[in-house]
């Protein structure tokens, strides 16, 4: 896990052919573009127990989650769209780091199997505005398979979509 940075890119997805993770990875790339440093966070990657509200708040990771978090102004987080929410993998990190989400402006990729659970990220936006003040950047990429070639790039719309959510997270970090 690399050192906090002004932006974080978290993938939420665990699966290991993941396509939120491919919309993630190339945000960060729009963000070298503009020669913007971000950390990348990869739950796939960092165990993390599950949230009991409890002991788990003692794991050495979930202490170097929080770092990371606190120390970013813009957090950008791809997730799967799971029973039209995000995934239990981001949203137990979200538990568990509770209080370091406070005043961050926050963006969302999800990748769905289809484009009806495109408002499905609205219930965690929701907790992350009331509960933390987060502001919420009003542009999310939504992703399906028909976003993918069949090699797995991204498409062109898509990938403009990401660089549009890149931009817009450059010109409101300060905002909060
Ligand atoms: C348990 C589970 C629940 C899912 N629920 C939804 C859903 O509510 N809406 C939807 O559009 N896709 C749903 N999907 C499809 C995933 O969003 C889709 O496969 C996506 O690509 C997963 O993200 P990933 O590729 O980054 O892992 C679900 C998939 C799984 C495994």
């Amino acid at each position: 896990m690399s050192g906090p940075k002004e932006y974080l890119v978290i993938s939420g997805s665990l699966r290991e052919s993941s396509r939120s993770r491919i919309l993630a990875e190339y945000l960060k790339q729009c963000y070298e573009t503009q020669q913007v440093t971000s950390a990348f966070l990869d739950l796939r990657v960092t165990d993390l127990p599950l949230c009991d509200g409890d002991s788990a708040y003692s794991h050495p990771n979930v202490a170097q989650c929080a770092e990371l978090i606190a120390g970013a102004r813009v957090i950008i987080a791809a997730t799967p769209v799971y029973n039209f929410d995000a995934n239990a993998a981001l949203k137990n990190l979200i538990e568990l780091t509770g209080d370091s989400w406070e005043n961050k402006v926050v963006g969302f990729l999800c990748a769905a199997g289809g484009s009806s659970s495109y408002m499905s990220v609205m219930g965690l936006a929701n907790s992350l505005m009331l509960d933390f003040r987060c502001l919420i950047i009003p542009r999310f990429v939504y992703a399906t398979r028909s976003d993918f070639n069949e090699d797995k790039s991204l498409k062109d719309e898509v990938k403009t979509r990401i660089a549009q959510l890149a931009q817009a997270s450059l010109a409101i970090k300060n905002a909060v």
